[in-house]
């Protein structure tokens, strides 16, 4: 498939990400066009990946028939105003938690908008996206948008973009609440004896082989769990003591709190 040539607006982390793999994959670098104020930022691009950034948008933004929106979200306003009289006939991609299509729509004159929440193992290509387009995005533009963010890791695609603030809820923050998880792994374990260093190494190898464990089987959750929980054993005692704080109906409320939380940023 010929690709088609491609502007970031915003050059930070989640732009490098996307561009660096997409670079390593073979891209050639003026095939990009990134908008970027920051001179670290366009240094960084430049010497790690060969892509030259402009301060600020230009003719050259014509060129690009994807335009990928990765700044934060509240400088969104200022970015597109500088940038829609040269973006209007591409594709949108919004990286940008809560900004809402229609938003994003208006402001670059273009109906071709798919949003994307990533999460950020992306930044080490083991990321999961959820993505919503809206009525004007044809097959092709969904090909290549996948095809953009291969380097991120998997995406997942949405039917309403109401969906998306699940996303933001479980995924989106999600990397947070596995932290906090094995935050609590680690302190119980030093406390029962190890060094900080062997109980994160533990914790953290636990959490991703079952990961890797639970993506491998066909198999429910729950049986995966039962098969670790012989009665009357250690699991047992353990499951046994998260129940009886009722932690289960606590990590439910707080991605609901979660997801509150991205429809009220989308709506401000
Ligand atoms: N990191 C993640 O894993 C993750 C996950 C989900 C969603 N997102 C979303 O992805 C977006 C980008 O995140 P990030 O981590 O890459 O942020 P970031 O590293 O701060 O990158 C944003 C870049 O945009 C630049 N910028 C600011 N104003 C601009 C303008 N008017 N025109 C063009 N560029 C401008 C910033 O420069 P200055 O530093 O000079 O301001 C910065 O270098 C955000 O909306 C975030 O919510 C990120």
């Amino acid at each position: 498939m010929q690709h088609p040539t491609l502007a970031f607006i915003g050059g930070g982390n989640m732009a490098a990400a996307i561009a660096g793999g997409l670079r390593r994959a073979g891209r050639p670098a003026d095939a990009f066009v990134v908008v970027e104020p920051a001179q670290a930022q366009r240094e960084r691009l430049l010497d790690e990946f060969g892509i030259e950034a402009l301060p600020a948008p230009a003719k050259r933004l014509r060129d690009a028939q994807l335009v990928v929106w990765a700044v934060k979200p509240q400088v969104f306003a200022e970015a597109a105003q500088a940038a829609a009289p040269f973006v209007g006939h591409a594709l949108q991609l919004s990286i940008m938690a809560g900004v809402t299509s229609e938003r994003i729509a208006a402001a670059t004159h273009s109906e071709r908008v798919v949003r994307a929440m990533p999460n950020t193992p992306a930044l080490i290509g083991q990321g999961i996206a959820g993505l919503y387009a809206r009525a004007a995005v044809t097959e092709l533009d969904r090909a290549e948008v996948e095809a953009v963010l291969v380097p991120t890791g998997r995406s997942l695609w949405l039917e309403r973009e109401e969906q998306l603030d699940v996303v933001t809820a479980l995924s989106g923050s999600g990397p947070a609440y596995f932290f906090y998880v094995c935050e609590a792994l680690v302190a119980a374990a030093t406390e029962l004896g190890l060094s900080e260093a062997q109980a994160r190494e533990l914790a953290l190898a636990t959490c991703g082989g079952a990961a890797q464990l639970a993506l491998h089987s066909s198999e429910p959750l729950t049986t995966l769990r039962e098969r670790v929980t012989s009665k009357g054993g250690t699991t047992h005692a353990a499951l046994e003591s998260l129940r009886a704080d009722r932690v289960a109906e606590a990590i439910e409320r707080a991605v609901h709190a979660a997801a509150a939380r991205a429809r009220e940023l989308g709506r401000s």
